[in-house]
This record gives structure tokens, C-alpha cells and sequence, in this order.
């Protein structure tokens, strides 16, 4: 691990292991792997790079500081970061799923610079020092995460006084009639899409009964608040299809 970065190296191996829910979700996500990038714009037809530039700029500035993506995936959220702030800032990106990492290294060249670190962690037992870094992203993460509460207390142990989170979720539209449309696409026509790109149908049947059991934006922020983060938003996206969730620490 490179010491430019405030990686604290700790083996969380145990803690994934010990976690049913995880290691499911895990093995999930690198059987899902190889075709994950083509389904996610398929899926979230394409608008989901729109609502990560948004989300990156209810950062603020971080020339010069450090953003740390949990659940990186393949690095779309790390990549937005890079395409704004070129070598003006250190990345970190942390995922459970080898297989995501894989692609994620494979995108970033293998070699990653100084200025950016992937590794392999689990969102609940962030190998990383208390207050160190500027910014947090999680896109379509949080939901996979057994121990919600726990995984944002993390957060907000990492951040720094005055730091930043954004989190991307897919939500329930407040229209009755898009609504319906919205749930029918995400309950049969993702799964169908995801069965025949990926061949994986029942990874994509997670993928909306995760959505429901997700809680709804009040009660999220609620979860916010009571890990720390005194100031909390929600930014609706897309006719309320997506929320960006906004944290700051005090
Ligand atoms: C839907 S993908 C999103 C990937 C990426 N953030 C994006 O925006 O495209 C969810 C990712 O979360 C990872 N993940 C789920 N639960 C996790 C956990 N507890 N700790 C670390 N990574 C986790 C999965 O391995 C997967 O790569």
C-alpha cells in the first residue's frame, strides 16, 4: 500500500467472511462482473453519469484533498472524480467484490499512481484512520450493505471536520403513474435485460428487491443524522427516479 495515502492496512478479511449477507452480495457482484459497465448504462439509460457530476459538485472544491469512493464497483463515480480534478487529487476506492476491483484496476491501468489507491474492503470496516479524507462517494452502494448504520458511521468517522458525502440511490417517484412504470421496469424489464447481457436473471431480481427494501429518503436521512452528519439533504433526480443524498460533517 502506498504511504501517500492514509490507508490504514488492517485485514478485514474476517469481518466479510463473517458476514452471510456480504459474502452473497459479494459473490453476487463478481459473477455479475464482466458485463456490469454495459448494464448499467443499459439500465439506467445512461443518465446515471449525469447524476454523478451532480453529485460531485455538491462536493465542493477538492483540489489538492483526498476523496475516498466506497463500493467503487468499476470506478465510474473515481473516473468523474479524475475527469474533473486530473492529478489535483489522491483517490481511494474500496470494494468487497474482487471481480468489480478487477475492472476497476483493469480501467485505471494496473499500476495505479500514487494518486490513486484501490483496494479491497468492506464498506462496515473501512481500513482507514479516523479523519482522513475530504470526500466520500457511494453510487448505488449502500443499499447492498447488511448494516447500514454501521457502514455510515464509518463515513463519518473518515471525514474530516467540514467533509462531504454524496450517496446515489434509484427511489420511488412521488407520481402515482410513473411510479408504476418505474417499479414495473425495475421488477421485470431490468431482470430481463440483466438475464440475457449478463445470463445472471436472478442478480437482477436482487436488484429491485433491494430497492424496496430500501428505506424511503426521510428515513435515510433520519439513519444520516443519527450517525453523525448534522447537516442532511436530499436532491431528487430525474422525475424522483434517483436520490443524491447529501451529508456534511460538522
Ligand atoms: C451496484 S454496484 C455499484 C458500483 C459503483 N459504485 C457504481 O456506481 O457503478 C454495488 C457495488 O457495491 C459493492 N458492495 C456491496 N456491498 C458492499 C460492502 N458491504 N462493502 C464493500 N463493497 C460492497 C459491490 O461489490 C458492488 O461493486
Amino acid at each position: 500500500m502506498n504511504n501517500h495515502l492514509p490507508y490504514r492496512s488492517v485485514n478485514n478479511r474476517m469481518n466479510i467472511m463473517d458476514n452471510k449477507h456480504g459474502a452473497r452480495i459479494e459473490s453476487m457482484f463478481n459473477r455479475i462482473s464482466p458485463r456490469y459497465d454495459l448494464l448499467n448504462r443499459v439500465i439506467s439509460g445512461g443518465r446515471d453519469l449525469a447524476w454523478r457530476k451532480k453529485a460531485v459538485d455538491l462536493l465542493g472544491d477538492l483540489h489538492g484533498g483526498t476523496a475516498l469512493d466506497i463500493c467503487c464497483g468499476s470506478g465510474d463515480f473515481l473516473q468523474v472524480l479524475l475527469d474533473r480534478y486530473g492529478t489535483d487529487i489522491k483517490l481511494i476506492g474500496v470494494d468487497f467484490a474482487t471481480g468489480m476491483l478487477d475492472l476497476a484496476r483493469l480501467r485505471f491501468g494496473e499500476n495505479t499512481s500514487h494518486r490513486l489507491l484501490l483496494g479491497r474492503a468492506d464498506a462496515m470496516y473501512l481500513p482507514l484512520a479516523d479523519s482522513s479524507v475530504n470526500a466520500i462517494t457511494i453510487g448505488f452502494g449502500i443499499r447492498n450493505v447488511a448494516d447500514r448504520d454501521l457502514a455510515l458511521r464509518e463515513t463519518y468517522r473518515v471525514l474530516k471536520p467540514g467533509g462531504k458525502i454524496v450517496m446515489i440511490e434509484p427511489s420511488s417517484p412521488p407520481n402515482r403513474f410513473i411510479r408504476a412504470l418505474f417499479l414495473a421496469y425495475f421488477k421485470y424489464i431490468s431482470p430481463f435485460i440483466g438475464g440475457i447481457i449478463s445470463g445472471d436473471r436472478a442478480a437482477y431480481c436482487y436488484l429491485h428487491d433491494s430497492f424496496i427494501a430500501f428505506p424511503p429518503p426521510e428515513e435515510f436521512l433520519g439513519m444520516m443524522k443519527k450517525a453523525g452528519y448534522p447537516i442532511v439533504k436530499a436532491y431528487p433526480q430525474f422525475m424522483g427516479t434517483a436520490i443524491i443524498f447529501f451529508g456534511e460533517k460538522s
